[in-house]
């Protein structure tokens, strides 16, 4: 039995939620390793919609043990709303554990304001952020001066640690942003209160991973974002603050890079971004409208509009190679029936008239690229009831098996629809390791 990482392969919203949410049934254990509540993962159970943005939707399966990494940016009081929303739609299960580590670092009010009074201040230079102070406390990790979770319990270091942090952003906030201050005792009297409500789920998740890896368990390592919004392989500085790659589930949740057997990358058949950043294969078309309306293409956590343009097969092989991706799960590929013709990106023609397979690191050169494309017919038959590749139009297996020969990467699932079992498996990744 094998332990697989799940990755996206392009910019987030691959559409991982279902997947993860499939493969969950197959695993004991889930862990979440970076991020964090800037992720969102719709779920729609007993009629009504949740959106888990920090918790692994592994919470909804029993059995499971779920976790929250060291690598992951932890903010209380979303985890806390989460927790009461699941605990008021009677959702969860009576023996599925969930464990926060205590090395995981705070999101604290002075992250949020900092977010987002950098984002409304850059105006013509945005990120596009969630607003939700991940940038920031990644920031003061590296800084050597964050918060962790386990400091929540030695109260006089963390009322400490408090007065140091607010000392300096309460000077950028109210001189340099000209936003207001924020006041030390009310952060630490609601941070002291989140400390005793979140207790029973602090510990030392990397112990819990070990030992029940040790005992054969299988762990499903739950990425968020995608490949090309990390911090060192995405495009920069339109990126998120943490690795998204494959190789931080092992630094983001305290296990050795070996205990990873396999990496499924999730592609969507077509691509899509939130936020600012070059993007080649854009279409501010009807053709990218009819992306956007069928795939209800709507940021789980802003509820932005998001941009959708063709598969870019440049990005994708790219996600391949820096996460060590042996298959992919192809998502949403139903969005594509209907139109005429599909197309896929082979390449770039870069602004001297080069033709190039890989992505410049070069935010400039990245936004001069012309996408190279490869056409196909479309289909018109209705996908979401074919169970079997057999069942697939003989234009969709087409753009497929260029798909998979363009990623030298091997398909083990297609998702032709919202529902779970509308879902083509091939392979489980579970087994052989
Ligand atoms: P941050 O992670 O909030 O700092 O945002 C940085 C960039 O990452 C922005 O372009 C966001 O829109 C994008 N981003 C962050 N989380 C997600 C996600 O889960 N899906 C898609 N884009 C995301």
């Amino acid at each position: 039995m094998a332990n697989i990482a799940v990755v996206g392969t392009q910019w987030g919203d691959e559409g991982k939620g279902k997947i993860v949410d499939l493969y969950t049934e197959k695993s004991d254990i889930v862990a979440r390793f970076q991020g964090g509540n800037n992720a969102g993962h719709t779920l729609v159970i007993k009629g009504k919609k949740t959106i888990l943005h920090l918790i692994p939707s592994g919470i909804l399966h029993d059995n499971k043990i779920c976790i929250i990494g060291n690598g992951v940016v932890f903010d209380p009081a979303v985890f806390l709303q989460e927790i009461e929303e699941l605990q008021e739609g009677n959702l969860l299960p009576p023996n599925t554990k969930l464990f926060i580590s205590e090395k995981a670092h705070l999101i604290m009010p002075y992250h949020r304001s900092i977010d987002q009074a950098r984002e409304s201040r850059t105006a013509g230079k945005k990120i596009g952020t969630t607003g939700r102070g991940i940038g920031p406390a990644y920031e003061d990790k590296v800084a050597r001066i964050g918060i962790r979770v386990g400091d929540l319990y030695e109260e006089d270091l963390f009322r400490e640690k408090l007065r140091h942090n607010l000392e300096e952003k309460n000077f950028l906030l109210t001189n340099f942003f000209k936003e207001k201050s924020l006041d030390e005792k009310e952060i630490t009297d609601q941070y002291l209160d989140y400390a005793q409500k979140i207790k029973s789920y602090v510990t030392d998740t990397s112990l819990i991973l070990d030992h029940e890896i040790k005992q054969g368990k299988k762990v499903l390592f739950e990425g968020a974002q995608g490949s090309h919004l990390d911090i060192d392989h995405g495009t920069y500085p339109y990126v998120t603050s943490s690795n998204t790659v494959s190789a931080n589930a092992s630094c983001g949740s305290g296990i050795g890079p070996n205990i990873i057997n396999k990496v499924v990358g999730i592609c969507k058949a077509y691509t899509t971004r939130v936020g600012e950043g070059p993007f080649p294969t854009e279409l501010k078309d009807d053709i990218g409208n009819h992306m956007q309306q069928v795939g209800q293409e709507f940021g789980a956590t802003t509820g932005r509009k998001r941009r959708c343009g063709w598969l870019d097969m440049v990005l994708v092989r790219q996600s391949v190679r820096v996460s060590g991706i042996n298959m992919l799960a192809i998502t949403k590929l139903d969005v594509l029936t209907g139109l005429e013709k599909v197309k896929i990106c082979v390449g770039y023609k870069s602004a001297n008239g080069n033709f190039t397979h890989a992505a410049p690191a070069s935010i400039k050169a990245l936004s001069e690229c012309q996408p190279v494309y490869e056409e196909f017919d479309g289909w018109k038959n209705d996908i979401r009831y074919a169970r079997e590749m057999s069942e697939l139009p003989a234009n969709t297996r087409k753009f497929l098996k260029r798909l998979e020969e363009l990623a030298e990467a091997k398909i083990i699932l297609v998702s032709v629809g919202p529902g779970r079992e509308e879902t083509i498996v091939l392979e489980d990744p579970f087994l052989n390791k």
